[in-house]
Protein backbone atom coordinates (compact mmCIF):
# COMPACT_ATOMS: atom_id res chain seq x y z
CA UNK A 1 0.00 0.00 0.00
CA UNK A 2 1.07 3.41 -0.46
CA UNK A 3 1.17 5.81 2.16
CA UNK A 4 0.01 8.87 1.88
CA UNK A 5 2.13 11.61 3.64
CA UNK A 6 1.74 15.44 4.14
CA UNK A 7 3.08 18.00 1.45
CA UNK A 8 4.32 19.95 4.52
CA UNK A 9 6.42 16.92 6.32
CA UNK A 10 9.99 18.43 6.57
CA UNK A 11 9.02 22.10 5.82
CA UNK A 12 9.78 25.01 7.52
CA UNK A 13 7.02 26.27 8.96
CA UNK A 14 6.69 28.90 11.96
CA UNK A 15 3.36 29.87 13.17
CA UNK A 16 4.65 33.49 14.08
CA UNK A 17 2.92 36.18 11.51
CA UNK A 18 5.62 37.92 9.54
CA UNK A 19 6.09 41.47 10.13
CA UNK A 20 4.28 42.32 6.91
CA UNK A 21 1.69 39.71 7.27
CA UNK A 22 0.70 41.23 11.12
CA UNK A 23 0.23 44.56 9.36
CA UNK A 24 -1.78 43.76 6.43
CA UNK A 25 -3.80 41.59 9.13
CA UNK A 26 -4.14 45.44 11.05
CA UNK A 27 -4.83 47.32 8.46
CA UNK A 28 -7.31 45.29 6.85
CA UNK A 29 -8.97 44.66 10.91
CA UNK A 30 -9.00 48.30 11.51
CA UNK A 31 -11.29 49.04 7.65
CA UNK A 32 -13.47 46.28 8.07
CA UNK A 33 -14.04 47.07 12.39
CA UNK A 34 -14.76 50.89 10.77
CA UNK A 35 -16.20 50.51 7.47
CA UNK A 36 -17.63 46.75 7.26
CA UNK A 37 -19.01 45.68 10.83
CA UNK A 38 -20.89 48.73 11.73
CA UNK A 39 -23.42 47.83 8.00
CA UNK A 40 -23.35 44.10 8.03
CA UNK A 41 -26.88 44.18 9.80
CA UNK A 42 -28.36 46.39 7.54
CA UNK A 43 -26.92 44.89 4.63
CA UNK A 44 -27.78 41.40 5.91
CA UNK A 45 -31.62 42.56 6.63
CA UNK A 46 -31.85 44.20 3.24
CA UNK A 47 -30.41 41.72 1.23
CA UNK A 48 -28.01 44.83 -0.06
CA UNK A 49 -24.93 44.00 -1.74
CA UNK A 50 -22.95 46.11 -0.71
CA UNK A 51 -21.27 47.97 -3.63
CA UNK A 52 -19.36 50.51 -1.79
CA UNK A 53 -16.97 47.54 -0.05
CA UNK A 54 -16.17 46.07 -3.17
CA UNK A 55 -14.81 49.90 -3.88
CA UNK A 56 -12.69 49.91 -0.69
CA UNK A 57 -11.41 47.16 -1.24
CA UNK A 58 -10.40 48.02 -4.27
CA UNK A 59 -8.98 51.16 -3.22
CA UNK A 60 -6.67 49.37 -0.68
CA UNK A 61 -4.88 47.20 -3.37
CA UNK A 62 -6.94 44.09 -1.84
CA UNK A 63 -8.87 42.93 -5.17
CA UNK A 64 -5.56 40.72 -6.69
CA UNK A 65 -3.52 39.99 -3.49
CA UNK A 66 -1.75 37.02 -4.21
CA UNK A 67 -0.97 37.31 -8.15
CA UNK A 68 2.11 39.20 -9.25
CA UNK A 69 2.11 42.73 -10.01
CA UNK A 70 2.64 42.86 -13.83
CA UNK A 71 -0.81 41.71 -13.96
CA UNK A 72 -2.15 43.95 -11.34
CA UNK A 73 -2.00 42.37 -8.30
CA UNK A 74 0.54 42.80 -5.00
CA UNK A 75 2.20 39.64 -5.14
CA UNK A 76 1.55 38.43 -1.72
CA UNK A 77 1.31 34.85 0.00
CA UNK A 78 -2.17 32.87 0.47
CA UNK A 79 -1.37 32.96 4.22
CA UNK A 80 -1.87 36.91 3.99
CA UNK A 81 -4.75 36.39 1.82
CA UNK A 82 -6.47 33.51 4.48
CA UNK A 83 -5.64 36.20 7.56
CA UNK A 84 -7.43 39.00 5.14
CA UNK A 85 -10.38 36.58 4.26
CA UNK A 86 -10.89 35.90 8.30
CA UNK A 87 -11.00 39.77 8.82
CA UNK A 88 -13.38 40.67 6.73
CA UNK A 89 -15.76 37.92 7.87
CA UNK A 90 -15.24 38.93 11.63
CA UNK A 91 -16.87 42.15 10.19
CA UNK A 92 -19.64 40.69 7.72
CA UNK A 93 -19.47 37.53 5.96
CA UNK A 94 -20.91 39.10 2.67
CA UNK A 95 -17.62 40.79 2.00
CA UNK A 96 -15.69 38.16 2.78
CA UNK A 97 -17.35 36.18 -0.02
CA UNK A 98 -17.89 38.43 -2.21
CA UNK A 99 -13.84 39.20 -2.20
CA UNK A 100 -13.00 35.42 -2.01
CA UNK A 101 -15.28 34.30 -4.96
CA UNK A 102 -13.34 36.63 -6.81
CA UNK A 103 -9.85 36.24 -5.95
CA UNK A 104 -9.66 32.37 -5.63
CA UNK A 105 -11.99 31.06 -7.70
CA UNK A 106 -11.91 33.57 -10.33
CA UNK A 107 -8.63 35.61 -10.69
CA UNK A 108 -6.90 32.37 -9.39
CA UNK A 109 -7.98 29.91 -12.56
CA UNK A 110 -6.87 32.96 -15.43
CA UNK A 111 -3.92 33.17 -13.40
CA UNK A 112 -2.97 29.77 -13.50
CA UNK A 113 -4.72 28.25 -16.79
CA UNK A 114 -4.89 31.19 -18.75
CA UNK A 115 -2.22 32.44 -21.44
CA UNK A 116 -0.44 35.84 -21.47
CA UNK A 117 -2.79 37.64 -23.53
CA UNK A 118 -5.56 36.34 -21.40
CA UNK A 119 -3.69 37.60 -18.11
CA UNK A 120 -3.49 41.01 -19.21
CA UNK A 121 -6.89 41.33 -21.28
CA UNK A 122 -8.85 39.52 -18.05
CA UNK A 123 -7.27 38.96 -14.83
CA UNK A 124 -5.42 42.68 -14.62
CA UNK A 125 -8.72 44.50 -14.32
CA UNK A 126 -10.38 41.87 -11.92
CA UNK A 127 -7.05 42.06 -9.69
CA UNK A 128 -6.79 46.18 -9.81
CA UNK A 129 -10.74 45.56 -8.74
CA UNK A 130 -12.25 47.13 -11.89
CA UNK A 131 -13.98 44.20 -13.07
CA UNK A 132 -15.44 41.34 -10.63
CA UNK A 133 -15.55 38.10 -10.91
CA UNK A 134 -17.54 34.98 -10.68
CA UNK A 135 -17.24 31.22 -10.59
CA UNK A 136 -20.55 28.73 -12.94
CA UNK A 137 -19.86 25.25 -12.32
CA UNK A 138 -23.38 24.34 -10.34
CA UNK A 139 -26.23 23.51 -12.13
CA UNK A 140 -30.30 23.15 -11.22
CA UNK A 141 -29.56 19.39 -11.34
CA UNK A 142 -25.91 19.08 -10.33
CA UNK A 143 -24.11 20.62 -7.42
CA UNK A 144 -22.09 17.58 -6.06
CA UNK A 145 -21.68 15.84 -8.92
CA UNK A 146 -19.54 18.80 -11.15
CA UNK A 147 -18.80 16.10 -13.86
CA UNK A 148 -22.55 15.42 -15.06
CA UNK A 149 -22.55 19.06 -15.78
CA UNK A 150 -25.29 19.39 -19.19
CA UNK A 151 -25.26 23.25 -20.08
CA UNK A 152 -23.18 22.59 -23.36
CA UNK A 153 -20.64 24.55 -25.31
CA UNK A 154 -20.49 23.83 -28.96
CA UNK A 155 -17.72 24.79 -30.97
CA UNK A 156 -18.37 26.35 -34.06
CA UNK A 157 -15.29 28.40 -36.28
CA UNK A 158 -13.76 30.53 -33.46
CA UNK A 159 -16.72 30.84 -30.98
CA UNK A 160 -18.33 28.21 -28.55
CA UNK A 161 -21.81 28.24 -28.34
CA UNK A 162 -23.26 28.17 -24.74
CA UNK A 163 -26.63 26.93 -23.96
CA UNK A 164 -27.80 25.73 -20.36
CA UNK A 165 -28.21 27.63 -17.21
CA UNK A 166 -26.06 27.82 -13.80
CA UNK A 167 -27.11 27.97 -10.49
CA UNK A 168 -25.92 29.25 -6.57
CA UNK A 169 -23.64 32.10 -8.39
CA UNK A 170 -21.76 34.14 -5.79
CA UNK A 171 -21.74 37.79 -6.84
CA UNK A 172 -24.28 36.58 -9.57
CA UNK A 173 -26.28 40.00 -11.44
CA UNK A 174 -22.93 41.82 -9.93
CA UNK A 175 -19.95 40.68 -11.67
CA UNK A 176 -18.19 41.51 -15.35
CA UNK A 177 -16.50 37.71 -15.29
CA UNK A 178 -17.74 34.59 -15.32
CA UNK A 179 -15.91 31.76 -15.50
CA UNK A 180 -18.20 28.73 -16.65
CA UNK A 181 -17.64 25.05 -17.02
CA UNK A 182 -19.55 23.78 -20.24
CA UNK A 183 -20.02 20.01 -21.67
CA UNK A 184 -18.22 19.71 -25.00
CA UNK A 185 -19.32 16.04 -25.34
CA UNK A 186 -21.54 14.39 -23.04
CA UNK A 187 -20.29 10.80 -23.46
CA UNK A 188 -16.88 12.19 -22.31
CA UNK A 189 -18.29 12.75 -19.27
CA UNK A 190 -15.91 15.18 -17.23
CA UNK A 191 -13.36 14.80 -19.93
CA UNK A 192 -15.59 16.48 -22.25
CA UNK A 193 -15.95 19.67 -20.13
CA UNK A 194 -14.40 23.06 -21.11
CA UNK A 195 -13.39 26.13 -19.01
CA UNK A 196 -14.59 29.91 -20.66
CA UNK A 197 -14.36 32.74 -19.26
CA UNK A 198 -17.76 34.58 -20.39
CA UNK A 199 -18.36 38.41 -20.17
CA UNK A 200 -21.22 39.87 -18.84
CA UNK A 201 -23.14 41.39 -21.29
CA UNK A 202 -22.80 38.49 -23.77
CA UNK A 203 -25.67 38.38 -26.09
CA UNK A 204 -27.92 35.44 -24.83
CA UNK A 205 -26.37 35.82 -21.20
CA UNK A 206 -29.27 36.45 -18.54
CA UNK A 207 -29.74 36.34 -14.99
CA UNK A 208 -32.55 34.37 -13.12
CA UNK A 209 -33.74 36.05 -9.90
CA UNK A 210 -32.03 36.82 -6.74
CA UNK A 211 -31.99 33.45 -3.78
CA UNK A 212 -33.39 34.49 -0.75
CA UNK A 213 -30.77 33.25 1.68
CA UNK A 214 -30.55 31.72 5.19
CA UNK A 215 -27.35 33.96 5.33
CA UNK A 216 -24.45 35.84 3.60
CA UNK A 217 -27.57 37.29 2.69
CA UNK A 218 -26.05 40.42 1.15
CA UNK A 219 -24.14 38.26 -1.39
CA UNK A 220 -25.92 39.03 -4.83
CA UNK A 221 -26.70 35.07 -5.51
CA UNK A 222 -28.75 33.89 -8.49
CA UNK A 223 -29.07 31.45 -11.70
CA UNK A 224 -27.87 32.39 -15.03
CA UNK A 225 -28.93 31.16 -18.36
CA UNK A 226 -27.34 31.02 -21.53
CA UNK A 227 -29.09 31.10 -24.67
CA UNK A 228 -26.91 30.32 -27.62
CA UNK A 229 -24.81 32.56 -25.88
CA UNK A 230 -21.30 33.00 -28.16
CA UNK A 231 -18.08 32.84 -26.35
CA UNK A 232 -14.91 33.24 -28.40
CA UNK A 233 -12.53 30.82 -28.29
CA UNK A 234 -9.87 33.43 -27.13
CA UNK A 235 -11.27 33.24 -23.84
CA UNK A 236 -10.87 29.06 -23.11
CA UNK A 237 -8.52 28.47 -20.43
CA UNK A 238 -6.29 25.63 -20.77
CA UNK A 239 -7.56 23.10 -23.50
CA UNK A 240 -10.81 21.84 -24.56
CA UNK A 241 -11.47 19.04 -21.83
CA UNK A 242 -9.55 20.02 -19.24
CA UNK A 243 -12.47 21.72 -17.74
CA UNK A 244 -12.82 19.37 -15.01
CA UNK A 245 -9.50 19.46 -13.78
CA UNK A 246 -9.45 23.67 -13.97
CA UNK A 247 -12.83 23.50 -11.95
CA UNK A 248 -10.97 21.14 -9.41
CA UNK A 249 -7.96 22.60 -8.94
CA UNK A 250 -9.78 25.93 -8.50
CA UNK A 251 -11.79 24.59 -5.91
CA UNK A 252 -8.55 23.40 -3.76
CA UNK A 253 -7.59 26.77 -3.65
CA UNK A 254 -11.29 28.51 -3.27
CA UNK A 255 -11.84 25.65 -0.29
CA UNK A 256 -8.79 27.42 1.80
CA UNK A 257 -10.84 30.71 1.30
CA UNK A 258 -13.97 29.30 2.69
CA UNK A 259 -12.21 27.66 5.78
CA UNK A 260 -10.31 31.29 6.51
CA UNK A 261 -14.43 32.65 6.10
CA UNK A 262 -15.30 30.45 8.73
CA UNK A 263 -12.46 31.04 11.29
CA UNK A 264 -13.09 34.41 10.57
CA UNK A 265 -16.86 33.86 11.21
CA UNK A 266 -16.31 31.91 14.69
CA UNK A 267 -14.30 34.20 16.03
CA UNK A 268 -16.18 37.23 14.82
CA UNK A 269 -19.13 35.44 17.18
CA UNK A 270 -17.18 34.35 20.10
CA UNK A 271 -15.67 38.17 20.75
CA UNK A 272 -19.45 39.33 21.04
CA UNK A 273 -19.79 36.08 23.08
CA UNK A 274 -16.96 36.92 25.39
CA UNK A 275 -17.92 40.91 25.63
CA UNK A 276 -21.25 40.08 26.61
CA UNK A 277 -19.92 37.50 29.14
CA UNK A 278 -18.33 39.89 31.00
CA UNK A 279 -21.32 42.38 30.90
CA UNK A 280 -24.33 40.46 31.93
CA UNK A 281 -25.10 39.16 35.17
CA UNK A 282 -26.99 36.50 36.60
CA UNK A 283 -27.40 34.96 40.38
CA UNK A 284 -25.66 38.06 41.26
CA UNK A 285 -22.34 37.71 39.14
CA UNK A 286 -21.10 38.12 35.71
CA UNK A 287 -21.81 35.11 33.77
CA UNK A 288 -18.54 34.71 32.66
CA UNK A 289 -17.63 33.87 36.40
CA UNK A 290 -19.83 30.26 35.78
CA UNK A 291 -18.13 27.34 34.90
CA UNK A 292 -20.70 26.29 32.04
CA UNK A 293 -19.95 29.15 29.95
CA UNK A 294 -16.03 29.86 31.11
CA UNK A 295 -15.77 25.78 29.51
CA UNK A 296 -18.11 26.98 26.46
CA UNK A 297 -15.83 29.98 25.84
CA UNK A 298 -12.02 27.71 25.93
CA UNK A 299 -13.41 25.09 23.92
CA UNK A 300 -14.57 27.34 21.18
CA UNK A 301 -11.56 29.56 21.22
CA UNK A 302 -9.19 25.88 21.29
CA UNK A 303 -11.20 24.87 18.32
CA UNK A 304 -11.35 28.29 16.62
CA UNK A 305 -7.06 28.17 16.84
CA UNK A 306 -6.90 24.89 15.18
CA UNK A 307 -9.22 25.80 12.39
CA UNK A 308 -6.66 28.67 12.26
CA UNK A 309 -3.62 26.91 12.16
CA UNK A 310 -5.42 24.15 9.56
CA UNK A 311 -6.26 27.18 7.50
CA UNK A 312 -2.33 28.30 7.46
CA UNK A 313 -1.06 25.25 7.12
CA UNK A 314 -3.34 24.61 3.69
CA UNK A 315 -2.36 28.24 2.72
CA UNK A 316 1.66 27.30 3.18
CA UNK A 317 1.10 24.26 1.10
CA UNK A 318 -0.47 26.45 -1.67
CA UNK A 319 2.39 28.67 -1.65
CA UNK A 320 5.14 25.50 -1.99
CA UNK A 321 3.72 24.88 -4.90
CA UNK A 322 3.17 21.84 -4.10
CA UNK A 323 -0.59 19.93 -4.58
CA UNK A 324 -2.54 20.80 -1.54
CA UNK A 325 -5.77 19.03 -2.55
CA UNK A 326 -6.35 17.46 0.81
CA UNK A 327 -4.59 20.15 3.11
CA UNK A 328 -7.63 22.47 1.90
CA UNK A 329 -10.30 19.79 2.46
CA UNK A 330 -8.95 19.06 6.30
CA UNK A 331 -8.99 23.21 6.72
CA UNK A 332 -12.62 23.11 5.07
CA UNK A 333 -14.13 20.61 6.89
CA UNK A 334 -13.16 21.36 10.48
CA UNK A 335 -13.32 25.49 10.16
CA UNK A 336 -16.47 24.95 8.73
CA UNK A 337 -17.77 22.66 11.43
CA UNK A 338 -16.14 24.55 13.93
CA UNK A 339 -18.06 27.57 12.85
CA UNK A 340 -21.42 26.40 12.87
CA UNK A 341 -20.83 24.25 16.27
CA UNK A 342 -19.01 27.51 17.86
CA UNK A 343 -22.12 30.11 16.77
CA UNK A 344 -24.50 27.77 18.37
CA UNK A 345 -22.96 28.39 21.58
CA UNK A 346 -22.86 32.17 21.13
CA UNK A 347 -26.39 32.07 20.60
CA UNK A 348 -26.65 29.85 23.80
CA UNK A 349 -24.23 32.35 25.68
CA UNK A 350 -26.76 35.44 24.84
CA UNK A 351 -29.98 33.45 25.85
CA UNK A 352 -32.98 34.98 24.48
CA UNK A 353 -30.92 37.84 22.94
CA UNK A 354 -28.82 35.68 20.91
CA UNK A 355 -31.97 35.01 19.34
CA UNK A 356 -33.27 38.39 18.08
CA UNK A 357 -31.30 40.70 15.47
CA UNK A 358 -30.77 43.26 18.22
CA UNK A 359 -27.39 41.43 18.73
CA UNK A 360 -25.28 39.90 15.88
CA UNK A 361 -24.70 36.41 17.01
CA UNK A 362 -27.80 35.04 15.04
CA UNK A 363 -26.83 36.14 11.88
CA UNK A 364 -23.16 34.76 12.69
CA UNK A 365 -24.81 31.19 12.99
CA UNK A 366 -26.90 31.85 9.49
CA UNK A 367 -23.74 33.22 8.14
CA UNK A 368 -21.54 30.00 9.12
CA UNK A 369 -24.08 27.09 7.69
CA UNK A 370 -23.38 27.90 4.60
CA UNK A 371 -19.35 27.22 4.71
CA UNK A 372 -20.24 23.55 5.55
CA UNK A 373 -22.31 23.87 2.32
CA UNK A 374 -20.84 25.99 -0.60
CA UNK A 375 -17.21 24.93 -2.68
CA UNK A 376 -18.02 21.23 -1.79
CA UNK A 377 -20.10 20.23 1.25
CA UNK A 378 -18.42 18.89 4.60
CA UNK A 379 -19.64 14.90 3.07
CA UNK A 380 -17.40 16.12 -0.45
CA UNK A 381 -14.65 16.81 1.82
CA UNK A 382 -14.87 13.89 3.66
CA UNK A 383 -14.97 12.30 0.83
CA UNK A 384 -12.33 13.90 -0.88
CA UNK A 385 -9.94 13.31 1.92
CA UNK A 386 -11.09 9.08 2.00
CA UNK A 387 -9.85 9.16 -1.43
CA UNK A 388 -6.58 11.20 -1.28
CA UNK A 389 -5.85 8.61 1.90
CA UNK A 390 -6.85 5.67 0.33
CA UNK A 391 -4.64 6.32 -2.99
CA UNK A 392 -3.01 3.64 -4.38
CA UNK A 393 -4.42 0.64 -2.66
N1 LIG B 1 -7.17 18.94 -8.92
C1 LIG B 1 -6.92 18.54 -10.20
N2 LIG B 1 -7.51 17.46 -10.76
C2 LIG B 1 -8.39 16.77 -10.01
C3 LIG B 1 -8.70 17.13 -8.69
C4 LIG B 1 -8.06 18.26 -8.14
N3 LIG B 1 -8.28 18.67 -6.90
N4 LIG B 1 -9.61 16.27 -8.20
C5 LIG B 1 -9.86 15.38 -9.19
N5 LIG B 1 -9.12 15.68 -10.28
C6 LIG B 1 -9.04 14.94 -11.54
C7 LIG B 1 -8.65 13.48 -11.27
O1 LIG B 1 -7.24 13.34 -11.25
C8 LIG B 1 -9.26 12.78 -12.45
O2 LIG B 1 -8.42 12.96 -13.56
P1 LIG B 1 -8.28 11.81 -14.72
O3 LIG B 1 -9.62 11.66 -15.33
O4 LIG B 1 -7.26 12.38 -15.65
O5 LIG B 1 -7.83 10.57 -14.01
C9 LIG B 1 -10.53 13.56 -12.71
O6 LIG B 1 -10.33 14.84 -12.12
C10 LIG B 1 -11.76 12.91 -12.12
O7 LIG B 1 -11.54 12.73 -10.72
P2 LIG B 1 -12.56 11.91 -9.81
O8 LIG B 1 -12.81 10.57 -10.43
O9 LIG B 1 -12.06 11.96 -8.42
O10 LIG B 1 -13.89 12.79 -9.98
P3 LIG B 1 -15.37 12.55 -9.47
O11 LIG B 1 -16.32 12.76 -10.59
O12 LIG B 1 -15.45 11.27 -8.68
O13 LIG B 1 -15.60 13.83 -8.50
C11 LIG B 1 -15.65 15.03 -6.43
C12 LIG B 1 -14.90 14.02 -7.37
C13 LIG B 1 -14.70 15.18 -5.25
C14 LIG B 1 -16.97 14.50 -5.96
C15 LIG B 1 -15.81 16.38 -7.18
O14 LIG B 1 -16.80 16.27 -8.17
C16 LIG B 1 -16.18 17.51 -6.24
O15 LIG B 1 -15.32 18.12 -5.60
N6 LIG B 1 -17.48 17.86 -6.16
C17 LIG B 1 -17.94 19.01 -5.38
C18 LIG B 1 -18.09 20.20 -6.29
C19 LIG B 1 -18.18 21.49 -5.53
O16 LIG B 1 -17.37 21.77 -4.65
N7 LIG B 1 -19.15 22.31 -5.93
C20 LIG B 1 -19.30 23.63 -5.38
C21 LIG B 1 -19.52 24.60 -6.51
S1 LIG B 1 -18.83 26.19 -6.35
C22 LIG B 1 -19.83 27.05 -5.29
O17 LIG B 1 -20.02 26.60 -4.21
C23 LIG B 1 -20.48 28.33 -5.73
C24 LIG B 1 -19.87 29.60 -5.32
O18 LIG B 1 -19.93 30.57 -6.07
C25 LIG B 1 -19.24 29.80 -3.98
Amino acid sequence: MQTTTSTLTNSPITFQLTEDQALIRDTVREIAEAEFAPKAAEVDQKHRFPRENWDLLAASDLCGLPFPEEYGGANLDHVTYAIVVEELAKACATTSVMYSAHVSLTCAPVFTFGNEEQKQRILKPMCLGEKMGAFCLSEPGTGSDSAAATCTAVLKDDHFILNGSKNWITNGIEADWYLVIAQTDTAKRHKGLVALMVEKGSEGFTFGKLEDKLGIRGSSTCQIMFDNTPVPKANMLAEQGDGFKVAMSTLDGGRIGIAAQAVGIAQGAWNHALRYSKERAAFGKLIGEFQAIKHMLAEMQTEIDAARLLTYHASVAQDLGKKFTMEAAHAKLYAAEVAMRSTVKCVQIFGGYGYVSDYPVERYMRDAKITEIYEGTSEIQRLVIASNLLKGI
